[in-house]
This record gives C-alpha cells, structure tokens and sequence, in this order.
C-alpha cells in the first residue's frame, strides 16, 4: 500500500531539498493536462476525425509555445521521453550521421563531469568506433575554453557540453564554446535539463545546434521532454515505426504530457527572476547557515556562474552513509545524482575530491515551494547530524 502521505516518515514532516532529482507537478500543469486524459483522447495521428485533429492541434500549439521560449522555428523541437533520450538521440543520432557522411567515425568531446545520460551513450560509440575525449573540469566545476581548444583535433566531429550541472549546478560557460565549435564546423550540443526553466535560454545565444529539455526538472510532468535539432543538423533516428517527428523519433506522441511540459514551461519561465533571486537568497541563508555552524564544510563547485536553487557540500571526516541515513527522518536530500547507481558521484571525483569526501557529500537544492523555514530546519538537521556523527 502507498503511505497516506509520501512526505512524511515515521509522522514527521520530511524538508525536501531534492529538486534536482525532480520536481512536483505544478497544480496548473496537472490542469492543463487533465481534458487531455479525459474527454480530448485522441491519437494526434489520426487525422481522419475530430478527436484526432484536436489532439494534433493541441500537439502544434504546444509545439510552438516551447519553440517559441527558445526563440527557435516549432519543426526544430522533436519530442522524446525525457533528456535521457534526448542525449541518446543527439549524440548516437548526429555522431552515427557524421560518420556516414564523413566516411566513417571521428572524435568527439565531452566533460567527466556530464550526466550518465550522456557519458553512456558516448561509452556506446567508443564500441562503435568513435574516439572520445573526456575534459576534467577545473576545481571549480568549470571548463576552460583553452581546454576544449587544445583537445580539438582535425576529425572532431561533436562536442558535448551541458548548460548546468545536476549535482554542483555550476553553469559552462557555453557560448564561448559554441564558438569555437562554429569557428570549426563542429556540432555542439547541450544538455540543458536542469537548466531550462531556471536559466533565460535561447538557442541562438547558446549557439548549439543541439540542445535536450527534460519537463520534470521545472514542474512538468515526468516522461516527456525534448531535443531540439537546428535547421541543418544531421540526425540518424534511433526508432522506427510510425514517422513521427519528422520521422526522427517514431511513436504516438503522449498529448496530455506535452500539453503538461508547455504548461510547465509557462509557469517557469513567468516567474523566473523572481524565483531566481528568492531561491538564491535561500540557498545562500543555507550555505552560510551551515558554514557558521560547521566551519569544516566545504563548499563543492564555484558559487558564481551556479544555478540558484543548487548548494553541494562536503562534509568531513564524517561517514557519508551514517550522515545519509541520520537525515533520512527528516531531510530529502541527495549524495550525488538519482542516477549514479549508488556509486560515489563520478562528478565530485573529477572536481578531486576523494571517493570518502564524495560519499560524505550533500546536494541541496531547493524548489519553488520551499521557504525560510525549511531552510532553517535544514541547517538545523544538517548541524545536529554533524555534531552527533563527530561525537561519536
Ligand atoms: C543533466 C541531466 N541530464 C539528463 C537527465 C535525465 O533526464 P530524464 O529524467 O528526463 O531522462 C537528468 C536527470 O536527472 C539530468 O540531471
């Protein structure tokens, strides 16, 4: 059976600083999705009746309220499942195109410090052939531009850089890289997951001629999101079947979700600054919080350029799973990504922290329901765990 609330543990109430791994529906996102379960059913496919023809209308208005957020033409927005397939289909999707039209496989660029979502694709086309570079990020998080320019050989054919980071939320400085990429004829894609919805995004400043969404990372319903694939960019599809998606990405397309993701992306983007500057000041009451009351913590990735809502920290001398589990009652919170397989996080390890300190980490990161008070309960979490773990 399902606990009568999913917040609460043992009838305490849990603070939720897990927003990273995703983020609740927003109410008007569950309202904009519901005739479309309900009444409006129909497959966008099926352009032989009504039911259909609404639910294809439907699909192009939300097509182009999402490209339109991104300041791109609505045929350059393919839907997929999420970032994960975005990813797979950017990189496995243009790499593989590439080297048809190449006469065969090339290099290809991305950072140690990426999401699985991208290293494993790229791990699946060193099989293939391909010759992978991964960069180390400086001890801030951060990419040097020199460090892309000295790895770039005659045959690179693409380079992956993600906007923001899922764990250290430190932002790539991704316009100058994109430049370097055009100065080349190099493809450059971004996955910008967990930045979409946070950060002012517009594809022709990023430059990318790739770039993946993910509508659960702003409020959006989970399963759906997005690539975008500028004009002229070669793409191999990954499926086959019924030619949707301009016949890059088969399969009925899940209308109530997208009509959930252009929701999602209204509600993000509407309040953006304003969410931005309260959820920095909240992120920077925690972090000094902490500091003052734990002044061996240590702070993981630069604070500037850092999405708002994102804190990483270190703690000590203290076994990261008895840290973990002492604030398992009442804190929801996260010691790398939710999808790190319960291995110690391969980005704080490329930043040069040890295996130990990457256990004994926390990624905090806040949303856009969380208040002064659960900051303050969080410190106040945080410390007494550190203090009764110390003691001991
Ligand atoms: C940076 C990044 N890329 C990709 C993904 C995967 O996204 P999705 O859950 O939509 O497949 C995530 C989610 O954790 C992420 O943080």
């Amino acid at each position: 059976m399902l606990p009568a609330h999913p917040n609460t543990e043992r009838g305490d109430v849990v603070i939720n600083l897990d927003h990273q791994a995703t983020t609740p529906c927003h109410p008007s996102v569950i309202e904009a999705m519901e005739p479309w379960w309900r009444e409006q059913w129909g497959n966008p496919s099926s352009r032989q009746h009504r039911l259909g023809l609404t639910a294809a209308a439907a699909i192009g208005s939300a097509r182009e309220r999402l490209a339109g957020s991104l300041g791109i033409r609505s045929e350059e927005l393919i839907f997929t499942s999420g970032a994960t397939e975005a990813n797979n289909l950017a990189l496995l999707g243009h790499a593989r195109a590439r080297a048809l039209a190449d006469g065969g496989p090339g290099h290809l660029i991305s950072v140690a410090s990426e999401h699985h979502a991208v290293l494993d694709p790229l791990m699946r086309l060193k099989e293939e052939g391909f010759q992978i570079t991964l960069l180390t990020p400086q001890q801030d998080g951060l990419i040097q531009v020199e460090q892309l320019e000295q790895a770039i050989q005659p045959n690179t054919q693409l380079v992956s850089v993600m906007v923001a980071n899922n764990e250290i939320g430190v932002i790539q400085p991704i316009r100058e890289l994109s430049t370097i990429c055009s100065s080349r004829g190099i493809t450059m894609h971004s996955d910008a997951a967990q930045a979409y919805g946070h950060l002012e995004l517009q594809a022709e400043e990023l430059g990318c001629a790739l770039i993946s969404l993910s509508a659960h990372k702003f409020n959006g319903p989970k399963g759906i999101g997005a690539l975008v694939v500028r004009r002229g960019t070669k793409l191999q599809p990954l499926q086959w079947g019924g030619g949707q998606e301009q016949g890059l990405r088969a399969g009925t397309l899940p209308v109530p979700l997208i009509m959930g993701m252009a929701a999602a992306a209204e509600v993000s983007l509407h309040d953006l600054e304003d969410r931005q500057a309260r959820l920095r000041a909240l992120r920077d009451q925690l972090w000094q919080g902490l500091k003052r009351r734990n002044p061996a913590i240590r702070l993981n990735g630069a604070l500037q350029p850092r999405l708002a809502h994102n804190l990483n920290i270190t703690v000590p001398n203290v076994p990261g799973s008895r840290l973990h589990r002492a604030l398992r009652p009442q804190l929801a919170c996260s010691s790398g990504s939710a999808c790190s397989r319960g291995e110690p996080s391969h980005v704080l390890r490329s930043i040069g922290r040890t295996r130990i300190e990457a256990e004994g980490s926390l990624r905090l990161s806040l949303g856009r329901d969380t208040t002064t008070t659960d900051i303050d309960a969080a410190i106040e979490a945080i410390s007494a765990a550190i203090t009764s773990l110390t003691e001991k």
